[in-house]
């Protein structure tokens, strides 16, 4: 009953019934030196930005501005001539107040969420005398029809230029962080010394996109990317941090293009150039997916991968070594190349003089355990070629698969774009107070054909949001939040309502969201967050990019106070996302994220251990066509990847934990607490003995009556069970039963496959098939298969 009574509280009215495009009142620091700067014809540069921080208390929301543009808000000279770097720092910083409750963002007052910034950087250099810090919820996103060039002086006093990690968490608890569409630049220091151009020591729900990294040609010192392991302070005692995905960057020059330490990696849209080395990488699971290496001495160096490096789609021109990595003799360092144009070595091991592999790689090889189709014995194969071809419904320009950046929208002109929440006679609020669900509704039927910008703010739905084809959807990164409201329509959990719905069942057209949150803020257990019906004409026309899904956790939902019991009491959502038999969609960048602890304290949060029973994370029922790159499902009941009766799937990654709740010692054995609800797509765990508490936990993957899957870079990583922080219970080192479970089904693909702590990987038509302790490596206590062809035929 929070929400109805929240509903006294009035928001902040300092720009309602502003048309788009009229001019913003500057909240910013002084404005007397401003200057002027060339107009630019980016809508998102000119539209009104009349977002909110909806779970501020009043007294400090109406003075908080989500949306900051560095020059006409705080001064930032754009000409180069100048230091631009305070005036940046004061953008991202801003609004602080004298009064401790309103406490700025520096203080970190309101956790990860409750402060988010999108600071904005028009077209123009700015040249930098420091470095700038980013903090918890900031989006740093540049003009992408002129990107603007953030230039470092040469006598550049740090080690990076922007630090993007906030130091008030570990690395693995920095979420809802991006920089996009941005150049920048350290030609002006010299080549020798040691900088980096972003320290990006952050975790999931993050986005680093769209950006060219101008470094010295033949430089020993710098880098473009690096990200620290176990980075203080304080230290951080898991010590890996879990981004998931990096796309569509550019590298030129440096001595390294990126240096990464973390979990897992998707590297999409790379593009190095002139470099020493492309990447070095530490992590368990890397895919590379759709990239090119120009001019440099080696492409990738993968000693640091335990567990597979899966590379696809890449394409080199004079360089030295494309793969050079370590050689275990065995399961561990896993290789897959696939679709790779590569003239001379493609894989050294061990600084051999014989590299294993030299030329093209026009299907796949594979260096690493195998299960070849049908044969349940794991074979070691020192490098081997398959011929296994991809479905024809998922390549483009002969045998890529399709993909997409995202997209901006820069080609729509401003008055082809609409602020949802400025359109005459239908208000929409975005307070997290007030009901939007028939305005927004009428707002998406009416701008058929446009850009909808939702801008920051919490937009609470008592039923289906119905996204019809011709539909742009753009929010404002992690602050743009679409939560479902207790009704009564999110509350029957054997017919569950879809939140939001993109496209009705066998619409075709265009259906696409950027930069949206999706949350619930009751526990609702008919809730099925987000329902993709929609195909496109094209591949891409169906697309989500940087949206993600969170449940419990963060403030403006009940789910953050109540679920700290059992989990009957918690069924907080029905699932997270649903890919029908009609849609075919493009899917980049997204974390479903059922909470395992609090990200904004406070006196209601459930610190360390939330019990919270989100019963699905991605069912995909898909047949026509579907491509998800750098996607992450944690901590969900039944499972967190369930293709069903679903064919012509290609996922370039999928990232996993389990909920910590399930477990010996624990409150639930798998299915409950939806034993009475299950649907026929669900497990029933009905092999497992019914108080088989390891087995009764939830599935990675779930691939039944389906054909033509082809999966990369798979991770499922277990921690804990029996609760948050609890050492495992049961075998020695395996906290999990199962990992995978494939039935009825053909042509499914599955290469470089990690778990950690569970005892079996892949299990087909009821037959155990794939053990970590056959195919030791990846994390402690893991396991890690290059090829997992068992039923691919
Ligand atoms: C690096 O070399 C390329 C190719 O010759 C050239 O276009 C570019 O200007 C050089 N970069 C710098 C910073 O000198
Ligand atoms: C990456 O994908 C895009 C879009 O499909 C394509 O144009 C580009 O050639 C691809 N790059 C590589 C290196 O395959
Ligand atoms: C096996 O999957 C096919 C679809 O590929 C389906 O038609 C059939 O009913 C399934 N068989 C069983 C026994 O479930």
């Amino acid at each position: 009953m929070k929400f109805l009574a929240l509903l006294a509280i009035l928001p902040s009215t300092a720009f309602a019934g502003d048309v788009a495009g009229s001019q913003q009142i500057p909240l910013g620091s002084s404005l007397s030196d401003q200057k002027p700067i060339a107009q630019s014809t980016y809508w998102y540069e000119t539209i009104n930005h009349n977002g909110e921080a909806s779970f501020m208390q009043p007294s400090c929301k109406s003075g908080y501005q989500v949306f900051r543009n560095v020059v006409t808000d705080f001064g930032a000279d754009n000409t180069g001539n100048t230091d631009a770097s305070t005036a940046i720092q004061n953008a991202i910083d801003a609004f602080a107040s004298g009064s401790s409750a309103c406490a700025g963002r520096a203080a970190n007052a309101y956790g990860t969420t409750g402060q988010p910034a999108m600071v904005y950087l028009p077209r123009g250099t700015y040249q930098m005398a420091k470095s700038i810090q980013l903090r918890l919820g900031t989006v740093l996103m540049g003009d992408p029809t002129d990107p603007p060039t953030l230039k470092a002086v040469s006598n550049f006093p740090s080690d990076h230029i922007i630090f993007a990690k906030d130091p008030v968490q570990p690395g693995t608890n920095n979420f809802y962080i991006a920089i996009k569409n941005l150049i920048i630049d350290s030609t002006n220091v010299d080549k020798a010394t040691t900088i980096g151009h972003i320290d990006w020591t952050v975790s999931q729900a993050t986005q680093l996109t769209n950006i060219v990294f101008n470094m010295p040609n033949f430089s020993t010192g710098h880098a473009g990317v690096t990200v620290a392991l176990n980075y203080p302070p304080p230290p951080d005692p898991s010590g890996f941090n879990s981004a998931l995905i990096l796309n569509d960057l550019t590298f030129n020059g440096g001595a390294t293009g990126m240096i990464l330490n973390g979990q897992q990696w998707v590297l999409k849209g790379m593009s190095f150039n002139r470099c020493n080395t492309g990447i070095r990488v530490n992590g368990f699971n890397v895919v590379v997916h759709n990239s090119s290496f120009t001019d440099c001495t080696t492409g990738i160096d993968a000693h640091g991968v335990s567990g597979s490096l899966t590379v696809l789609d890449t394409i080199t021109t004079n360089i030295g070594t494309l793969v050079n990595s370590g050689d275990s003799g065995n399961a561990r360092n896993s290789i897959i190349l696939e679709n790779v144009i590569n003239n001379g070595k493609t894989v050294v091991l061990d600084n051999s003089p014989n590299p294993p592999l030299t030329g093209n790689v026009p299907n796949t090889w594979v260096h690493g355990d195998m299960y070849a189709p049908g044969n349940p014995v794991t074979q070691f194969e020192d490098g081997r070629f398959l011929t296994a071809k991809r479905a024809s419904a998922l390549t483009v320009n002969g045998n890529n698969y399709f993909t997409m950046k995202p997209p901006t929208y820069q080609e729509f002109a401003i008055d082809q774009v609409v602020n949802v929440k400025t359109v005459t006679n239908l208000p929409v609020r975005g307070d997290g107070i007030t009901d939007d669900t028939a305005n927004i509704n009428s707002v998406l039927l009416q701008c058929v054909g446009k850009v909808v910008y939702f801008p920051a703010g919490t937009y609470m739905v008592t039923d289906s949001l119905i996204i019809p084809p011709g539909s742009r959807i753009f929010g404002d990164a992690y602050a743009s939040a679409i939560s479902a409201a207790f009704s009564t329509k999110f509350f029957n959990p054997d017919a569950p309502t879809a939140m939001v719905k993109l496209g009705n069942p066998g619409d075709v057209g265009v259906g696409q969201i950027s930069d949206m949150l999706f949350t619930v803020s009751d526990v609702l257990q008919g809730c099925k967050m987000l329902e993709v019906n929609m195909a496109g004409n094209q591949p891409g026309d169906v697309g989500i990019w940087n949206s993600h899904f969170r449940v419990g956790g963060a403030s403006g939902s009940k789910v953050k106070t109540v679920c700290s019991t059992t989990p009957d009491r918690c069924r907080a959502a029905w699932g997270m996302i649903h890919l029908t038999s009609t849609s075919s969609a493009y899917i980049e960048n997204m974390w479903g994220w059922t909470a395992d602890h609090d990200l904004d304290g406070g006196p209601d949060s459930v610190q360390d251990a939330p019990v919270i029973a989100v019963g699905r994370g991605a069912l995909i029922e898909a047949t026509k066509g579907t491509w998800m790159v750098g996607t992450g499902m944690e901590h969900n009941t039944l499972y967190q990847y369930n293709f069903n009766a679903a064919a012509n799937v290609c996922s370039v990654f999928q990232q996993s934990e389990t909920p910590y709740w399930q477990g010996p010692g624990s409150f639930g054995l798998a299915p409950a607490p939806w034993t009475e609800h299950l649907q026929p797509s669900d497990p029933t765990f009905n092999s497992c003995g019914s108080e088989d508490a390891q087995c009764r936990m939830a599935w990675f993957e779930l691939v039944s009556d389906s054909k033509d899957i082809f999966l990369y870079g798979g991770c499922v990583w277990v921690f804990f069970n029996g609760g948050v922080n609890h050492d495992c219970q049961g075998a020695p080192g395996i906290c999990q039963q199962n990992a995978i479970d494939i039935s009825n089904s053909t042509g499914t693909h599955l290469y470089g496959t990690n778990v950690k702590a569970i005892q079996t990987m892949m299990i087909s038509d009821n037959v155990e098939i794939a053990f970590r302790s056959d195919n030791d490596g990846s994390f402690f206590m893991g396991g890690v298969v290059a090829a997992y062809l068992f039923n691919s035929a």
